[in-house]
């Protein structure tokens, strides 16, 4: 059976509300997606799949008017949550210290050995704290993860879920790690400092001790087969207490020298750009430094593309050398909005 074929039984299947076969045939479909590689495509209906059974278990699957695979506190729970994504990057994606990977490696691993861990009664890091500046890498890290271990991450912006209604705080979170447990999600929390923001907003400080005090049992109840993820670029707002609950912790800094190099290589890979001559790059490359990953990365796809609008043709080119002078003015560029915006 082709992709096609599955897709035209789950829509007869769906519109004669014949669940048993419906079920059948997106099972089917997964590991056909499975086989033939498609493995974004496999997990997110294997997430559709497992939640639609859950709410069925719980009877709320099947109404009068035939199905529905949600119920009204999951929609609720959504909105919370900023996106539910899949995703393909993998540790090569991300420039790091030997350090880094190798604590990110260990992590991983810990989750592919998860049941031999189980079996032998040893615990499993679970949570994982990412701190350091803007654009240098948290949340290409949490893909990483997400990545590597084929699971969805479940993106929340804890910003906006302390700022909004303060008040129910503790609520949302409760539900999102609920929601989190339930499934094989991974649970990104960023702007996790939001949390130590939350004595600025409300008059009364103990509120922000309450909802502290909230996150730290929820980490305790939460299962240790379900990641959570932290980001912060202000580890300093965060409280000791919360710090200490973290299994792993890991510092990512601003890129060096030779982390410039490899993001050249890396931005480059593959394609038809090249810096021509090396003379001149050495001088670049310093001129980059201090500056994050995404703003050097930004300033050198700005560069790419308007070498390429020189050469003033619509056909698709073999090659196009960098104007270096352009990326030299670009970096220079935003060099100056960074440092007019404070954040240098
Ligand atoms: N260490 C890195 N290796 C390779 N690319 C990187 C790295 N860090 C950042 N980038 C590039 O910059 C983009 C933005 O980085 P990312 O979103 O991970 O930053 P962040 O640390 O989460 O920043 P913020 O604190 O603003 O959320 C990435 O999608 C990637 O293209
Ligand atoms: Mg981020």
């Amino acid at each position: 059976m082709t992709q096609f074929d599955y897709i035209k039984d789950i829509a007869r299947f769906g519109l004669e509300n014949d669940q048993e076969k419906l079920k059948d045939s997106l099972q089917e479909m997964i590991e056909h997606a499975r086989k033939s590689k498609k493995t974004n495509l496999a997990i997110q209906l294997q997430s559709i799949l497992k939640e639609a059974i859950r709410h069925h278990s719980s009877g709320s699957l099947k109404t009068s008017s035939g199905i529905r695979f949600e119920t009204p506190s999951s929609k609720e729970v959504d909105q919370l949550i900023l996106d539910q994504v899949t995703s393909d990057y993998r540790l090569s994606d991300l420039i790091c210290t030997p350090q880094i990977k190798e604590s990110l490696d260990h992590f991983i691993l810990e989750h592919r050995k998860k049941n031999l861990l189980q079996a032998l009664d040893l615990p499993i890091a679970h949570k994982i704290l990412f701190y350091g500046p803007s654009g240098c890498g948290k949340t290409l890290a949490s893909y990483v993860i997400a990545g590597e271990l084929e699971k969805i991450l479940l993106v929340v912006n804890l910003g906006a879920i302390v700022s909004s209604k303060l008040g129910e705080t503790s609520k949302n979170l409760a539900k999102i790690f609920k929601k989190a447990a339930a499934g094989d999600y991974i649970l990104f929390l960023d702007e996790f400092d939001s949390l130590g923001k939350v004595r600025d907003y409300s008059q009364d400080h103990g509120e922000m001790k309450r909802v502290v005090n909230t996150i730290l049992q929820l980490f305790d109840y939460l299962p240790q087969s379900t990641i959570v993820i932290a980001a912060t670029n202000q580890v300093g707002m965060l409280d000791d207490a919360l710090i200490r609950r973290f299994d792993t912790q890991i510092g990512f800094e601003l890129p060096a020298q030779h982390e410039i190099e490899e993001l050249i290589q890396l931005t480059l890979k593959r394609g038809v750009f090249t810096l021509g001559s090396k003379s001149g790059i050495k001088r670049l490359i310093q001129k980059a430094k201090g500056l994050s990953f995404y703003s050097i990365q930004k300033t050198l796809i700005a560069a790419m593309k308007r070498s390429l609008y020189k050469l003033e043709t619509d056909l698709v080119p073999s090659k196009v050398e960098i104007d270096k002078a352009i990326w030299e003015k670009l970096i220079e560029e935003e060099k100056t909005a960074i440092s007019n915006s404070g954040k240098v």
